[in-house]
């Protein structure tokens, strides 16, 4: 018996294993990707979505709002937000349930749908069994999370007769929403997995969608889970409806990188921040619009925050349309009337929201005349809209430009809705304070 071969195994193993640690630590990022599908969430889906998603705000403003008077006020009051959701799917829990979770750059929290699957009422079969999960667990009314005035957080909690932070709302409907805030790891395989983060687990709710909340919150998942950097590309959404094309969503590294061009996050102390301001979303400089290769005459301090908040721009995933402040829009439609006013729907207003309409058999036709458009940033930076990606079937027979105003919304911001980030990367880069852009062939990437 030779105890050579045996040793000279073990340290081939050694070498092989170091090779293993160096690859993963040092030379290769972490970088994990995922399929990303737009859809159409329900209209009860997408307004208790809404709700959710702007829970902070609203609860701020209509409790304390003296008392918090820098709470951001996105109170989007269209179902614009989520109506056309990014959803990836997470697996999570030990071991994982697939989750389908709305992208959201936009808000803090995430939230899932947590049912028991008890098989008399069944639930939508994608929602999350607590009790089936070994790294499930509650939040106790002790936590400071769920004691009111935390400085970027307040949730309507109370402490239920478990003593478990529960939260409760009514929509105007009457229907009830309700659940606890909990903590559950994401497992995305056997040795990755993330700390237990704070979610919502939503227990009255019919949907089915959950949401994952990516803002710089402290709260948001990209901050829980220390991500330094995420991506995605918004697939093309086809006219006909019969194809689901499917983009990508990237934690991580995005090997696709080397292409973006960045624009810096502006940043907000917090002894500037404002009424109108929030300080969490992604803001960029925004310095221009072009229309069919014409620079339109807005000033770029309509894209910046004034005294009081408003007018800052955000990228934000969660709403569907882009949303100009007025000074903007007015220029933007303007320059749209004169190009192809003569086709106008005159009076039709969609959603209360987007008035550049057209009837569908003019399409080409008001493509052609309007042109692309390309949205400018600092840096030099720009994102070029096609001119086939300018109108948005929003019912049978009926285009609409995809760009509303604000005002209209009570939306004190402009927002690059994700209708204007098909086919394009997005980088947000947490650890360098940047958001990139890249063109992207998502629908092809997975
Ligand atoms: C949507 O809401 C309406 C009224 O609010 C209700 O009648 C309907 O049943 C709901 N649909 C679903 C699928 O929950
Ligand atoms: C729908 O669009 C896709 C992609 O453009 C195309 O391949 C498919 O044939 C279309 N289907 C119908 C029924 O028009
Ligand atoms: C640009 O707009 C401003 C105010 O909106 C106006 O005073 C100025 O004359 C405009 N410039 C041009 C070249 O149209």
């Amino acid at each position: 018996m030779t105890s050579f071969p045996s040793t000279t195994f073990l340290l081939l193993l050694v070498t092989f294993l170091n090779f293993l640690y160096i690859l993963s630590a040092k030379n290769a990022p972490f970088s994990m990707s995922f399929p990303l599908t737009s859809t159409t969430l329900s209209h009860n889906s997408s307004s208790k979505a809404l709700f959710l998603s702007s829970l902070i705000a609203t609860s701020h403003q209509t409790t304390n709002a003296k008392a918090m008077p820098r709470v951001p006020s996105l109170n989007y009051k269209s179902t614009f937000k989520y109506s056309m959701a990014l959803i990836i799917t997470l697996p999570i829990g030990t071991p994982p349930q697939n989750q389908q979770m709305v992208l959201d750059t936009g808000s803090q929290l995430s939230w899932i749908q947590c049912h028991k699957k008890i098989p008399k009422v069944p639930p939508p079969t994608t929602s999350f069994d607590p009790s089936l999960s070994s790294s499930f667990s509650v939040l106790p009314c002790s936590h400071p999370l769920c004691k009111p005035r935390i400085p970027d957080f307040t949730l309507p909690t109370s402490c239920d007769q478990n003593r478990l932070c529960h939260y409760s709302y009514f929509y105007a409907d009457g229907t009830l929403a309700e659940g606890n805030l909990v903590r559950e790891k994401i497992t995305f395989s056997r040795s990755q997995t993330t700390p237990p983060l704070i979610l919502g687990c939503a227990t009255e709710s019919g949907d089915a969608e959950g949401i994952l909340g990516m803002n710089l919150g402290r709260f948001s998942f990209a901050s829980q889970a220390k991500v330094q950097k995420f991506s995605y590309c918004v697939p093309i959404r086809q006219g006909n409806h019969t194809v689901k094309p499917t983009g990508t969503f990237y934690l991580g590294q995005n090997p696709n990188s080397r292409t973006f061009r960045y624009v810096n996050l502006l940043t907000f102390l917090q002894s500037q921040r404002m009424p109108n301001l929030d300080p969490l979303a992604y803001t960029i400089g925004m310095v221009g619009i072009k229309i069919n290769g014409k620079k339109l005459n807005i000033s770029e301090r309509v894209f910046r925050p004034n005294a009081g908040g408003s007018g800052q721009t955000i990228v934000d995933s969660g709403t569907e349309y882009t949303f100009l402040v007025e000074e903007a829009y007015n220029k933007v439609r303007e320059e749209i009337i004169k190009l192809a006013g003569r086709k106008l729907k005159k009076g039709y207003i969609y959603g209360d929201a987007l008035d550049m309409c057209f009837d569908s058999q003019y399409r080409m036709e008001i493509e052609r005349l309007i042109g692309d458009m390309t949205l400018q940033f600092e840096n030099g930076v720009e994102i070029l809209i096609n001119k086939e990606r300018m109108l948005d079937e929003v019912e049978g027979g009926i285009h609409c430009v995809g760009i509303g105003r604000s005002e209209t919304l009570g939306i004190a911001s402009n927002i690059i809705g994700n209708f204007h980030q098909q086919n394009l990367w997005v980088e947000f880069d947490l650890r360098n304070r940047r958001v990139g852009f890249g063109k992207g062939e998502c629908s092809t990437q997975v």
